[in-house]
């Protein structure tokens, strides 16, 4: 017996109302897995390894979703009700003299409240405490049952068994639970499955509890919209909006502006300075990052990528695993795919697309180019319709260009190849050789004028 506080994580159901062949705790909201929020809350009350997940459906799928979290599993093989759930953890939970247990499809729970209802137990010596909400609507829930106008809880009723007399119950059941070992395990077995589903129902232990003279309490959430859980897909994109939002306040409370939030996604893991502007519908995800005085305009969508100070991005620029740094301009239009490192105050424009590009500092590649597999120097300047012919049909190639080179519009770039230092390369030139720096590359057919041409063609036409 350990005074380590332990936490299980109730996470073996399968889902059955949301229609869908991923199990529940997998679908996402704000970017993650509905059991990594709750994972994440736990892990900042406990460390990870006091920290008990209880898998079922899909045991192994969702086990290797969270691995990295260092949490524990155990596998409830047959999902016959959260009672059951708990019961198939006596074996780990019983070693710790209290626990809390937590439903993993209620992302929204802060640890700040875990905390809480772990203190409140401990300060009521109490067999059993729940944490509870008065939501707007608590259709779906289970209801609790008061002794009277006390903090004593008689029972736990679900949805299902509701009777008229209990019609104006608003407080619920978050499935949130504080317990002690002792008495909990000393009952457990007595629970029957006697019920609409045929399910041992944790809930039921609240009334066993009292009836054997325990003391079963209730802690009330401050905020009830923490506790909600997501069974229908309906539910999960109101979590999901409501969380987005949780963010956007977070962030905005930073002194970033972010307007009109409720048409911006942003995920969990991204940071923002202050005195940045996020425009209406903007998808931030992943881990990105944002430095100050940037401003993101409408229709972009950035993941996975680090900007610095005083970036602006245009409207409709796709970032992905990329690197921008300060002052640098991108779009409108421009796609930068993983490994593009864009430099200070370098400009990248309309429809240019990058992948695995270094532009230096300064340079600019403002049109209708594609620059792959590329090097790019400091103050280049690469023209319209540029582009680093990168690939050969089976292998890729580099393109590497010096500082101070200019490349003339419509020229392609044939891999690999290198354009040296202060080099300029003529319009429409096709390069497949090595540019010497300081030299003029011009690769294209010389031009032919024809005078008089055009007019005896039109003459031709009208004596026809
Ligand atoms: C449960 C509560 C209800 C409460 C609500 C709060 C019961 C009987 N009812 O209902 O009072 O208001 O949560 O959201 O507990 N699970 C297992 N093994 C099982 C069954 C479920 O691990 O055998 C897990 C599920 O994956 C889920 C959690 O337990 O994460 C809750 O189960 P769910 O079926 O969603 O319960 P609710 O009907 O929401
Ligand atoms: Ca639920």
């Amino acid at each position: 017996m350990t005074e380590q506080f332990a936490i299980a994580i109730m996470a073996a159901g399968k889902g059955t109302r949301l229609k869908s062949k991923r199990p529940k705790v997998l679908h996402e909201v704000g970017g993650k897995p509905l059991l990594a929020h709750v994972i994440r809350a736990a892990a900042e009350v406990v460390p990870a390894e006091n920290i008990y997940v209880i898998i079922g459906h899909e045991a192994e799928k969702v086990r290797v979703a969270l691995a990295h979290t260092g949490v524990k599993f155990i596998v409830q093989a047959e999902q016959r009700g959260t009672g059951h759930a708990i019961q198939t953890a006596r074996g780990e939970l019983a070693k710790h003299q209290s626990f809390l247990v937590l439903s993993g499809d209620a992302p929204l729970i802060r640890s700040e409240t875990i905390r809480r209802l772990r203190d409140f137990h401990l300060s009521q010596k109490a067999a059993m405490t729940i944490l509870t909400a008065r939501p707007a609507d608590p259709t779906g829930y289970g209801r609790v049952l008061r002794e009277g106008a006390t903090d004593r809880v008689a029972a736990i009723v679900e949805q299902r068994s509701l009777r008229p007399e209990h019609a104006n119950l608003g407080e619920i059941n978050s499935g949130f639970y504080a317990f002690n070992s002792a008495p909990l395990f000393a009952h457990i077995n007595r629970l029957s499955a006697d019920n609409v589903h045929k399910e041992y129902y944790l809930t039921d232990m609240a009334a066993m509890l009292v009836v054997q003279g325990e003391r079963v309490m209730a802690f009330r959430a401050d905020d009830a919209d923490e506790v909600l859980g997501g069974n229908t897909i309906a539910e999960l994109v109101s979590l999901d909006a409501n969380m987005r939002m949780r963010k956007a306040r977070e962030l905005m409370s930073q002194g970033v502006t972010i307007f009109r939030p409720e048409t911006c996604v942003i995920d969990d893991d991204v940071q923002i300075g202050p005195d940045t502007i996020i425009e209406p519908f903007v998808q931030l995800l992943g881990k990105t990052t944002i430095g100050e005085d940037c401003r993101v305009r409408s229709y972009s969508v950035i993941s996975n990528s680090v900007i610095g100070n005083h970036v602006t991005v245009r409207h409709g620029c796709i970032l992905d695993g990329s690197a921008v740094a300060n002052g640098a301009l991108l779009g409108p239009y421009s796609h930068l795919r993983p490994g593009s490192e864009i430099g200070e105050g370098a400009h990248v424009g309309n429809f240019v697309e990058t992948k695995k590009v270094r532009l230096g500092k300064g340079s600019k590649a403002n049109h209708l180019t594609y620059l792959g597999d590329a090097e790019v120097g400091e103050q280049v300047n690469i023209g319209a319709g540029t582009i680093t012919c990168n690939y050969d049909g089976v292998n890729k190639h580099k393109t590497i260009i010096e500082d101070g080179v200019f490349v003339g519009s419509d020229s392609t770039l044939v891999a690999p190849v290198k354009i040296g230092r202060g080099a300029y390369v003529g319009a429409a030139s096709c390069v497949t050789t090595d540019v010497p720096s300081d030299s003029l590359a011009l690769g294209r057919a010389v031009q032919v004028v024809k005078e008089g041409w055009a007019r005896k063609k039109r003459e031709e036409k009208k004596k026809r």
